[in-house]
């Protein structure tokens, strides 16, 4: 495990490029499992959940390459079709292999994903929707084994929530379901899911209805190999944003993609930041005291869950009083208490952070308890006046690519210490 030393207190200066998306690079690895065919996918973040995601691939008999970004797939015929509690244990997306995997195979493997950090996170509607589509399940001993049994001409399937996962897990079952329509009702709309719809297209699908709540797809006997370039990761986009405010500092973001944080832009603009954008570049200014807001953290195109926890930091050091919550993971608050930790005023009521906003932070040693909650300690070290040390940040390298030295390149005076060395 490492730490994170933080010296706080300095405005971020400069530029910062964008790497491609952690969570549209991960669905469409695995959904690169239905066909025989090779697939090259470029600006491949590297990133632990990617090699976390490449190692299933292996572990199933793909051979994967991945060098600078360009990551090439090799599915072959024969594949394993059982996965370890291990890799799923670490990561929940790779729940997403099973629906590939058995349309594959017939049947398919996968132990049941864990609660974490950010709070439950079942699997019952992807379940629910695989036996809506013909293919029956049963959970044995923390396992849940998948078996195609039909494919019926014609099925429409309502999602009680419009869930990513399950949304991603449906699609690329029923676009191998050979002459069957599908539908699938109240899917989740942000853009991973439609990046990897349009993937699949590209790979000879027949989806409708992308960018809309409903889906239509006709199944296709097979599938076939492309080539597909990642988008910009939104959720570092946004990260970064945030740092440049609250260290009070300017940050422009190079390789943005516009249109895919409305809703944050317009939040951070009625706080009273000055955002800019132009193209692919977005700059974020510090010109007055920020104003605290209500925030409400809620599906696409809402403000994202996976910048709930980084606005609670900016939240808390600007001025009033900001009220926060969270539609998609109601109890994702974990980060509250190590933000107390740093002089933060805010408390959490009835599924609600109440944040009373204090001029500065002061640094301290705080602890690590997922990937989000680490960006927001990294952002209230920026903030904080001395030192912070952030243990466990290995949770950091899951989601951020390079994020010490994109830091270090706007300014931040900051290292990563092994655990033993830290103070
Ligand atoms: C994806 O997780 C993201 N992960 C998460 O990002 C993100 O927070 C989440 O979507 C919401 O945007 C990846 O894309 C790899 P969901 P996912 O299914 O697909 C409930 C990060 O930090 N639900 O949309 O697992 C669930 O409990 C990660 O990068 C069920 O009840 O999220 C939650 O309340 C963390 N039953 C809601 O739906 C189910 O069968 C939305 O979850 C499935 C989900």
């Amino acid at each position: 495990m490492k730490s994170f030393q933080l010296k706080g207190g300095i405005p971020l200066k400069g530029q910062v490029r964008i790497s491609g998306s952690k969570n549209t690079a991960l669905p469409l690895i695995a959904a690169s499992l239905l066909t025989e065919e090779p697939v090259i996918l470029k600006n491949v973040p590297n990133l632990e959940d990617v090699r976390t995601m490449v190692d299933i691939l292996k572990h199933v008999g793909v051979a994967v390459s991945f060098r600078d970004g360009t990551m090439a797939i090799t599915p072959k015929s024969g594949l394993g079709n059982h996965l370890p509690y291990e890799s799923v244990r670490k990561m929940r997306a790779s729940f997403n292999v099973l629906g590939p995997l058995v349309m594959r195979h017939g049947e398919a493997h996968v132990p049941l994903p864990g609660g974490c950090a950010i709070g439950p996170r079942p699997v019952d509607m992807h379940l629910e929707g695989m036996r809506a589509l013909g293919i029956e399940t049963t959970i044995n001993h923390g396992v849940v084994s998948a078996k195609r049994i039909q494919t019926p001409d014609a099925q429409t399937f309502h999602l009680r929530i419009p869930s990513v996962g399950t949304t991603e897990q449906l699609l690329s079952i029923a676009v191998l379901m050979e002459g069957a329509e599908v539908v699938l009702n109240n899917v989740a709309l942000e853009p991973e899911v439609q990046e990897m719809a349009l993937f699949l297209n590209r790979m000879g699908a027949r989806i409708e209805g992308i960018g809309t709540s409903a889906l239509r797809i006709t199944g296709v006997k097979r599938l076939f190999g492309t080539e597909y370039e990642i988008i910009p990761d939104r959720i570092e986009t946004g990260t970064y944003l945030l740092a440049a405010l609250v260290s009070r500092g300017d940050v422009e973001l190079v390789g943005y993609h516009p249109g895919h944080n409305v809703t944050l832009v317009r939040k951070l603009q009625e706080m009273g930041a000055d955002i800019r954008e132009s193209e692919n570049r977005i700059r974020a200014r510090y010109l007055r005291p920020l104003r605290g807001t209500d925030i409400h953290a809620e599906v696409y195109p809402g403000v994202p869950t996976d910048l709930q926890p980084q606005l609670t930091v900016l939240a808390a050091v600007s001025e009033g009083v900001s009220v926060i919550t969270d539609t998609v993971f109601t109890d994702r608050f974990v980060h509250v208490d190590e933000l107390k930790r740093l002089g933060a005023n805010c408390s959490v009521r009835n599924h609600t952070i109440i944040v009373h906003g204090v001029d500065q932070l002061k640094g301290a040693p705080v602890k690590a308890n997922d990937l989000r909650g680490a960006a927001a300690l990294i952002l209230a070290g920026i903030n904080a006046k001395d030192q912070t040390v952030i243990q466990n940040i290995d949770y950091i390298f899951r989601g951020y690519e390079e994020i010490s030295s994109k830091l270090r390149g706007i300014g931040a005076q900051c290292e990563l210490v092994e655990e033993e060395l830290a103070s």
